[in-house]
Order: C-alpha cells, then sequence, then structure tokens
C-alpha cells in the first residue's frame, strides 16, 4: 500500500485536516486554541496517530497511556493505552486502514482498552478485542472493548 502509520505533530495543517473528521470535538478545539494563544509551540507533540494518502489524512487515532493506579479494566490493574477517536475517512474505509492503526497499537506491547460505536463492534472483535461483561464503572452509553497481549494478563472473571 505505500503507507504507514505516523505521530501528528500539532501544527495549523494537522487541525485543518481533523475538520473533516466526523468526532471532531472539544479535545482539537483546545489543541487549536493552545497553538493560537502560544501555549504550545507548533509542531507540538500531539496524543494521535494517523495515515496519510499523498496530502490527505485519511485515518486517525488517539492514543494515551494510562496509568495502572487508575485501571480498572485489567487483573491485575497495569498501565495501558486507551484508544479512541479511530476513525478512517470514508472513501478510504474497508481497505485495511482502520486495521493498520490498530495494529500499530498493539505493537507497543501494552493491553489496550476502546469504547466501541453501536455498528464497530463487529471490527473490534476482527481485531482481537473483547467486550467487557463484568461490572466496571462506566460513563454513559459507554461500551469498553479490550485487548490484551498474549500472556500478559486475563481479563477479570465475574
Ligand atoms: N463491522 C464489522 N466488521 C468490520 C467493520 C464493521 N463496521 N468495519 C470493518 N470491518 C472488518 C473488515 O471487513 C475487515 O475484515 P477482513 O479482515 O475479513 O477483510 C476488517 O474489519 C478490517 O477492516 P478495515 O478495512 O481495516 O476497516 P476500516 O479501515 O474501514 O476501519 C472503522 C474500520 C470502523 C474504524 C472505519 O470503518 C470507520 O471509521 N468507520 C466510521 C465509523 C463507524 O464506526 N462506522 C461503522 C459503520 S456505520
Amino acid at each position: 500500500m505505500g503507507v504507514k502509520v505516523e505521530k501528528l505533530k500539532v501544527n495549523y495543517k494537522t487541525l485543518e485536516e481533523f475538520k473533516k473528521f466526523k468526532e471532531y470535538g472539544v479535545q482539537e478545539l483546545s489543541m487549536l486554541e493552545d497553538l493560537q494563544e502560544n501555549f504550545i509551540e507548533n509542531d507540538s507533540e500531539s496524543p494521535f496517530y494517523g495515515i496519510y494518502f499523498g496530502d490527505t489524512l485519511i485515518a486517525r487515532m488517539s492514543l494515551y497511556q494510562r496509568s495502572a493506579r487508575f485501571d480498572q479494566y485489567f487483573d491485575p490493574p497495569q498501565n495501558y493505552l486507551e484508544l479512541w477517536k479511530l476513525e478512517v475517512l470514508p472513501k478510504y474505509q474497508n481497505k485495511g486502514y482502520g486495521a493498520l492503526l490498530v495494529g500499530f497499537a498493539k505493537s507497543l506491547g501494552l493491553p489496550i482498552k476502546t469504547n466501541s460505536r453501536i455498528k464497530s463492534q463487529g471490527f473490534w472483535e476482527k481485531m482481537g478485542f473483547e467486550a467487557i461483561t463484568y461490572d466496571v464503572e462506566r460513563d454513559l452509553g459507554e461500551n469498553p472493548y479490550v485487548w490484551y497481549p498474549e500472556g500478559v494478563t486475563e481479563q477479570k472473571l465475574g
């Protein structure tokens, strides 16, 4: 395919590309404000990774590392990655870009937690994620799915 996953820098070009994604919101707006107010430098690190096709950002995800101290998803509690805002632009869906981003996240070797949107559950299952069936404190509408590196941990029982 000749495409690769890259870490996205915070700059006006990236923020302009972000506007094409449905899940554009508070996080992106505050990044823009931080840039405009000089709270952050141009080309600062962002939690986003993406795939470019030519000049166009066609897929992206946000990845945050969370501390074991706040973990309620894995047993024993451990550092894990929170993956969210995974989105592939409509024209580019079903060509493997979503799987490429998830594969990149997995390659970092930490358990991953995400929140599946209603219609993408089949995608997460294909990626080897499992729905959380035990009780966790969840936000309204949250539908947590987890993946763990082989042999590292097991899902909580009961
Ligand atoms: N439900 C079930 N399986 C899905 C799926 C879905 N919504 N989307 C993709 N898959 C399957 C593919 O068929 C493919 O299977 P294969 O390996 O057997 O060929 C595998 O998952 C990998 O698919 P990929 O091409 O990497 O998916 P993608 O690049 O389109 O990324 C999303 C998947 C969900 C991130 C992307 O489609 C997206 O951003 N969609 C918009 C938001 C959304 O949730 N849409 C759901 C449909 S309305």
